[in-house]
């Protein structure tokens, strides 16, 4: 039998006049009320610990919405114990059962809920309607329709059998429970890294980000509306050493999906080579992590495209997509034109709260992470190595405003050249385009992440040129666009070096990292 057809879920505008757009201001002042209370939920049922968490808004940080409960140790051996008592009947189900369970939530999300998404993501995660839209809506559902096309796709690979003999490939689940451990900066992402793994039969420990528990619980009561049976995914809220002390000392940890940072990622695969013994199989480790994402021009970059691809891809969402431009190397013959093309687009770039629909900026997501780059802004003011050319205000008094901030490093090895920010702070360093190998070196060498990358020409030969030397510097590559915003099925996202396994979400290379397979051979 034929899956149904699946085609990437169609973006929503909602532009000034169109229905979507008063249907989602209408859901936005309805989940903006306030009064939640979010329990965890674990086998199935929801758990109320009374140790409750606020929750608020990054960009209206006085507005309390609500709490949830926080969980300990027991709480995550609760979700482990849930997980592997589902396991058995889970895994016997019939796949088209599970592809169905998953079917129906994307059909969930792109009808009846998609106003909720994306308003529960504006508002917890400071994303515009737009950034909301393709992320929570969009690209969840399309993780959710891929899996079930790319699982398919992977039952179907047999070995070849002759007269007298069947050769057969039984694409097990992993023996014991996947433990997903998920970032706030996309909705999607804390859909797909518990789901993939659930999809292919197994069961699953889901801690997300403290900062996006709103979207997370969304998500969950989603999955069980489509008939996800209890125990499946357990959504415990508990601080990450809690979970890590139980999780990792477990005989039956068997992988690890993560998005997130690459010193916890670090500490986390040490932590877990250390255990080796205590587990019955080697765990798989799949994680996306940090980037320090590149846009590279030469001499016959047209400048305005490059401009647009500096402003949106270092700005969208803050600069806290993994994949945001958050480096560029620009020829300084260009750069004047650049300037004023990134000047005229800043010039037009509102910044406020999300349900204003006119801003395109809106709050980092928490007092650290603005901290943390006011620092960086203040620094670069102070040095004599760097030199702010927009932006470089910032205000946390409503909300976590970051303004859009470019420096011009003088020295290619300027701190914020090579470490991630995550914030809306874009470094560009002007090379003479006489230097374009040694700019090429530069830009491998600098950094130990390789996520996405973006070049810049209009000439064959030098394309070719970076794209051959350039190879190892970005899992994701983009000639002649931005370094953001890759769609499932069409560029398959992940990167190597410091930047994670590069597993590639949301195709069959991340699938069958969640199986194990058995190959049987009967003789007639
Ligand atoms: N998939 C996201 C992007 O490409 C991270 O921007």
């Amino acid at each position: 039998f034929q899956l149904p057809e699946v085609k990437n879920e169609p973006v929503r505008s909602y532009a000034p006049g169109t229905p979507e757009r008063v249907a989602l201001k209408q859901k936005l002042v309805e989940l903006n009320q306030g009064g939640l209370d979010l329990p965890m939920i674990i086998g199935g049922k929801e758990v109320r610990t009374g140790n409750l968490k606020d929750i608020r808004p990054p960009h209206n940080h006085r507005h309390l919405l609500g709490h949830y409960h926080q969980g300990d140790k027991t709480h995550v051996q609760m979700a482990i114990d849930a997980a592997l008592k589902a396991k058995p009947t889970w895994e016997a189900m019939q796949w088209e059962s599970r592809a169905a369970i998953f079917l129906k939530a994307a059909e969930l999300i792109a009808g009846p809920y998609r106003y909720e998404f994306n308003a529960v993501t504006m508002i917890g995660q400071s994303k515009n309607a737009y950034q909301s839209e393709i992320d929570a809506v969009c690209e969840l559902i399309d993780f959710y329709r891929y899996n079930v096309k790319n699982m398919d796709t992977i039952y179907r690979m047999q070995p070849n059998s002759s007269p007298g003999i069947w050769n057969r490939m039984v694409w097990r689940p992993l023996e014991g429970f996947i433990f997903a451990l998920t970032p706030f900066n996309f909705t999607s992402i804390a859909g797909n890294l518990p789901g993939a793994p659930a999809l292919m039969g197994n069961t699953v420990v889901w801690k997300p980000s403290k900062t996006a528990i709103y979207s997370a619980h969304l998500i969950m009561k989603v999955l069980q509306e489509a008939g996800l049976p209890e125990g499946v995914i357990n959504l415990v809220y508990a601080d990450g050493r809690d979970a890590a002390d139980v999780i990792f000392n477990h005989r039956d940890f068997a992988g690890l999906h993560f998005t997130g940072s690459t010193g916890v990622f670090n500490s986390m695969w040490r932590t877990i080579a250390g255990n080796m013994s205590k587990y019955k199989s080697y765990p798989r480790i799949v994680g996306e992590t940090g980037g320090k994402d590149y846009v590279f021009a030469d001499e016959t970059a047209d400048p305005k495209q490059v401009a647009t691809a500096l402003t949106r891809g270092a700005f969208e969402y803050q600069g806290q997509k993994c994949s945001a431009a958050s480096r560029a190397y620009i020829p300084i013959t260009l750069w004047e034109d650049v300037k004023r093309f990134v000047s005229d687009d800043l010039s037009k770039i509102k910044i406020g709260v999300p349900e204003d629909f006119s801003n395109f900026v809106n709050a980092v997501i928490d007092e650290d992470s603005f901290d943390k780059l006011a620092k960086a802004i203040d620094d670069a003011k102070a040095s004599p190595d760097a030199e702010i050319v927009c932006g470089g205000t910032y205000d946390k008094s409503e909300g976590y405003f970051i303004h859009p901030t470019i420096i011009l490093a003088k020295k290619p090895d300027y701190i914020t050249m090579k470490e991630e920010l995550f914030g809306p702070i874009l470094t560009v360093y002007l090379y003479d385009p006489a230097d374009l190998d040694k700019t090429l070196d530069i830009l491998d060498t600098t950094t130990d992440y390789a996520l996405t990358g973006a070049i810049f020409s209009a000439d064959r030969a030098n394309i070719e040129k970076m794209t051959a030397r350039l190879t190892h510097t970005a899992g994701n590559f983009y000639i002649n666009d931005k370094p953001t915003g890759a769609v499932v099925d069409q560029q398959p996202f992940g990167g190597g070096r410091g930047s994670g396994t590069n597993d590639k979400a949301g195709s069959v290379f991340n699938l069958l990292r969640w199986v194990s397979p058995q190959c049987i051979k009967e003789t007639f």
